[in-house]
């Protein structure tokens, strides 16, 4: 059976450099499109962590939650909720914390993962990439993790380039991206 990283690879390579992500990447987000992003991952952390999580340590709607309210409390308003964040938020809800797991391997570390490397490029203090015990955190979801899951976690990359379509789509036609 291919590893789950490699089967994953090539949607991974994709989410990676859609435009949203590598202006992420290199400090072009504006406060306010950076709150739109956030306002999407409070969303699909909340349906997944209503499910459960096998470490308390992951737990990232508070943190999240302290990052909207920092871009807030500089004067950027609450961004919308995408129709892709919806359609994410939706397939999410129906599943078992047992069907979750493959979208908390791929959610959760991203963030650990990618997000080390992104979190010196966003315009906040980007508090959602601190995690106590980071590594019992990773262990967690190392120990259940299965190379079964590289379809599931397909499917999750999928929504994940679908918002981030959406993301640059909406930022464009906003013109968030000239204003802080
Ligand atoms: C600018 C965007 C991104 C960068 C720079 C990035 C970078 C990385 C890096 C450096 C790793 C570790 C690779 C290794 O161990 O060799 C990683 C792993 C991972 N990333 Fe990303 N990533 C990005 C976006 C994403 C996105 C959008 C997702 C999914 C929503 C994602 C999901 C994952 C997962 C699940 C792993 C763990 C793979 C494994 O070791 O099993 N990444 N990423």
């Amino acid at each position: 059976m291919i590893p789950l990283k490699e089967a994953t690879g090539n949607k991974h390579k994709q989410a990676e450099t859609m435009p949203f992500n590598t202006r992420m990447f290199r400090g072009l987000l504006s406060k306010k499109e950076y709150l739109l992003y956030l306002t999407q991952l409070l969303q699909i952390f909340q349906t997944i962590e209503s499910k459960g999580l096998p470490h308390s340590s992951l737990k990232r709607v508070e943190r999240v939650q302290e990052d909207i309210d920092e871009l807030k409390s500089e004067g950027s308003v609450d961004g919308i909720i995408l129709n892709s964040t919806k359609a994410y938020v939706d397939y999410l809800s129906a599943l078992s914390y047992e069907q979750v797991l493959p979208h908390i391997y791929l959610n959760y570390l991203a963030i650990v993962f990618g997000g080390q490397i992104i979190r010196k490029s966003v315009p906040s203090s980007g508090k959602m990439y601190d995690f106590d015990h980071m590594q019992e955190a990773i262990q967690s979801i190392r120990s259940v993790q299965h190379d079964e899951w590289a379809d599931e976690v397909n499917k999750g990359f999928d929504f994940n380039i679908s918002l981030f379509e959406e993301l640059e789509t909406v930022c464009n036609n906003l013109k968030l991206a000239s204003t802080s």
